[in-house]
């Protein structure tokens, strides 16, 4: 038996524990003391469960000059993220059972972290076919990938979806009510997908839901996110968090849902932190610098971020701004709860995915830290806290802040 100590974050609080974990990876003590074959004492730094990033674009297959599922799940891996679930503007998109379980083999044994895959039903009858995905999502404007489906379609894809356990998550944006003035700067492109589409959107999505599982994602500002219903769940990206429209990234900021106002941004915050949103998602969304750089109306929306979401809140949390409990729950319990997969707690049964972070070791955020194939961030320079060991199933994939062991990601199934 593996036993690694620490202070655990057990049953919601820090306590001086150790883990015993056994063969294949799973936690089967939790104890003052353990005894095992190798001991790991990582002192009084905290162990937290391993994050669970239920948005993110690792380009695999397809767009593999952006991203890929080796390089992206390492990424996610050095940023304390043990568990991704990819969205499906892919190439070809995951619209069919063909092509779902081509991706699926073609990812086989290439990731770091475990995964999940998504798909994107065009309508209600693929529903019942694509049930091997974790959950479904469904975009209501055009973004990457020319996935957008009409309202009524929607409506039909909810309606299927309510008789499956699983969640569909909604790109929530009313094409309707973006304007048609080209955008050359980050305020033009908030004004360009108005506040306005997204609250109209999230508020269709209350009307039209029935009774099944709706998470609203990327909500960029306290409009949209007053308009989710209160059994429906919802996301937020660090990038909303911590950027917004004033900051010079030029088209490198350029993001769909848009970064908003710094009062917008502020205002956001203070709903995370009181605890209005359920989750937080990177989106990590990568495209390259050559891509970035064209001319603004031009270049691709998305930014990456799966390396930075938890080192950038575990800082908010040492600079006493963020409690401890609500960032495991945004970043690592609720994400599994809302996808219903059996992750996201330190708990006897569960997977040994672990993540080790002293919060006094602060760091700069840099490209080369954060190891993305895209080679840029748009979070360069900000404080992070980022893991200094993490755990996959008992396994160590990170230690002394470097990925060291790859390939041992497994397919993650929901379990409700
Ligand atoms: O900005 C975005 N980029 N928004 C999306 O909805 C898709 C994403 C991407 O895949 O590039
Ligand atoms: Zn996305």
């Amino acid at each position: 038996m593996r036993v690694i100590s620490g202070r655990v974050f057990f049953r919601g609080q820090l306590e001086p524990l150790s883990i015993g974990i056994d063969e294949a990876g799973r936690i089967t003590a939790i104890k003052k003391t353990l005894r095992g074959d190798e001991a790991i004492d990582h002192g009084d730094a905290l162990i937290l469960p391993g994050c669970v990033d239920l948005h993110v674009h690792m380009r695999d297959p397809g767009l593999t000059h952006k991203e890929d599922f080796p390089s992206g799940t390492r990424s996610a891996a050095i940023g304390g993220v043990t568990t991704v679930a990819d969205m499906p503007n892919t190439v070809p998109p995951v619209t069919t059972r063909t092509v779902l379980d081509q991706k699926e083999a073609a990812v086989r044994g290439r990731a770091t972290v475990d995964y999940a895959l998504y798909a994107a039903p065009p309508d209600g009858d693929a529903v019942g076919r694509l049930t091997p995905a974790v959950a479904f999502k469904v975009f209501m404007a055009e973004s990457t990938g020319n996935l957008a489906v009409t309202v009524p379609r929607m409506e039909d894809i909810l309606q299927a979806a309510a008789k499956s356990p699983k969640v569909v998550v909604i790109h929530a944006e009313d094409p309707g009510k973006f304007t048609k003035q080209k955008a050359t700067d980050l305020r033009g492109h908030s004004d360009a997908r108005p506040k306005i589409a997204e609250e109209t959107a999230v508020a269709t999505v209350a009307r039209l839901r029935g009774e099944g599982r709706v998470h609203v994602a990327h909500v960029t500002c306290v409009e949209a996110l007053d308009q989710v219903p209160a059994n429906a769940t919802c996301e937020v990206t660090p990038h909303h968090l911590f950027l917004d429209s004033s900051k010079p990234l030029g088209a490198r900021g350029k993001v769909n849902p848009p970064l908003r106002s710094p009062a917008d941004r502020e205002a956001l915050w203070e709903s995370f932190r009181g605890g209005r949103i359920d989750a937080v998602a990177s989106d990590h969304a990568p495209h390259t610098l050559d891509e970035k750089g064209g001319p603004f109306e031009e270049a691709p929306a998305g930014m990456p971020g799966v390396a930075t979401a938890f080192p950038l809140l575990m800082r908010r949390t040492r600079a006493g701004e963020l409690d401890l409990p609500r960032l495991v729950s945004a970043m690592a319990t609720r994400p599994a709860e809302i996808l219903g997969i059996p992750k996201g707690t330190i708990e006897v049964g569960r997977d040994a995915d672990l993540i080790v972070v002293d919060p006094r070791e602060i760091e700069s955020v840099t490209a080369k830290r954060v190891q993305y194939k895209c080679g840029w961030t748009p979070f360069e320079g900000m404080e992070g806290c980022f893991p200094r060991a993490v755990y996959l199933h008992g396994e160590t994939v990170v230690e002394d802040r470097e990925p060291v062991s790859e390939r041992h990601g497994r397919l993650v199934h929901v379990s409700r």
